[in-house]
């Protein structure tokens, strides 16, 4: 059996008992992470992917927004590594009563659970929790400040295909302004010492981007030209009160990624979208589904990503977690 002691970033441990958002995360801990998702992929290749590493732990994922791929790879994380879970969506719980978000998570905490996986669309919702709960708390987007394992995930796959992060030219490009992928991703990135470009309108660029450490630009073209990864990020239409784009026609026209603008990139250039996609408004199909997509992996290296941080999070960090017997 090979012990934890063995892998690279052994002496690494996180430094805080929940994640709540990429901010505050030390390079160190960052690689730990994604050291960590490499040896939790491994599992997801086997004939029984299952492992008893959170045997006798429940984790509960606590959704008050809709989602398809983080709830969903939050649950099959949990259930490869044999935690017992479930899972609450607030349409079917007393939320809909009128219950508050601190009364919600006091009455599950009074069920004892080890974790509690929340995403909610108030941003600081999770660190509120962290500061009320005994339960670990794992931040799955909230609002418009941080989505982390998004960025964990997206960092994991950026890393399989170039090997590195640092150096790397990476265009993040589209409704700025509301996104958690974007701040999380910006934090990650930085601290790795990637070279990242964000390209929104002007109207939909955060007013303080200039605080924010990247190179800024209403140019697709300009963000485009020579990068390595290129990042997609969609309209959000739920979060906007009022008219940012005059119309999707003229967006695509004007910020869509289509085949024509990725001759721009670097000959080797991947392309990323968290999800969901709006094809034909920030992304054309000919781009989503062509040779330098990578988003379905993506989705598949979320499962491993988030298998890590609930595993590290769960103070079992001397138990190795290959070990199936
Ligand atoms: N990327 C992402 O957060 O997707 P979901 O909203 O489907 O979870």
């Amino acid at each position: 059996m090979t012990t934890s002691a063995e892998t690279p970033t052994a002496a690494v441990t996180l430094k805080s008992r929940h994640l709540l958002g990429i901010d505050g995360l030390e390079a160190d801990e960052i690689s730990l992470i994604l050291d960590t998702a490499e040896a939790m992929k491994e599992i997801g290749g086997r004939a029984i992917k299952k492992v008893p590493t959170l045997r006798g732990r429940t984790v509960v994922n606590l959704f008050f927004e809709p989602s398809t791929r983080t709830r969903t790879s939050f649950e099959i994380a949990e259930k490869r590594l044999s935690a017992d879970t479930l899972s609450i969506a607030t349409a079917t719980s007393s939320v809909t009563k009128g219950e508050s978000l601190l009364d919600t998570v006091r009455n599950i905490e009074a069920m004892s659970p080890d974790m509690i996986v929340m995403r909610h669309s108030s941003s600081g919702a999770p660190h509120l929790l962290a500061r009320m709960c005994r339960s670990t708390i794992i931040n799955a987007g909230d609002g418009m400040h941080e989505h982390p394992t998004q960025a964990l995930l997206d960092a994991f796959t950026i890393r399989e295909h170039k090997r590195r992060l640092a150096g790397l030219k990476i265009a993040i490009v589209g409704d700025l302004m509301h996104s958690r992928v974007l701040r999380s991703n910006v934090a990650l990135l930085n601290t790795m010492r990637a070279n990242v470009w964000a390209c929104a309108p002007a109207t939909l660029m955060p007013s303080h981007i200039a605080e924010f450490g990247v190179h800024a630009t209403t140019s697709v073209d300009e963000a485009v030209e020579g990068a390595d990864v290129v990042m997609m990020l969609r309209i959000q239409h739920e979060r906007m009160h009022g008219h940012y784009i005059p119309s999707v026609r003229e967006y695509f026209t004007l910020f869509g990624l289509t085949p024509e603008r990725m001759r721009r990139a670097a000959a080797d250039a991947i392309v990323m979208h968290p999800g969901p996609m709006n094809r034909g408004v920030e992304i054309d199909s000919a781009v989503a589904d062509g040779p330098f997509s990578v988003i379905l992996e993506q989705v598949s290296n979320g499962v491993a990503v988030r298998m890590a941080v609930l595993y590290l999070l769960s103070g079992r960090d001397s138990m190795d977690p290959l070990d199936v017997h």
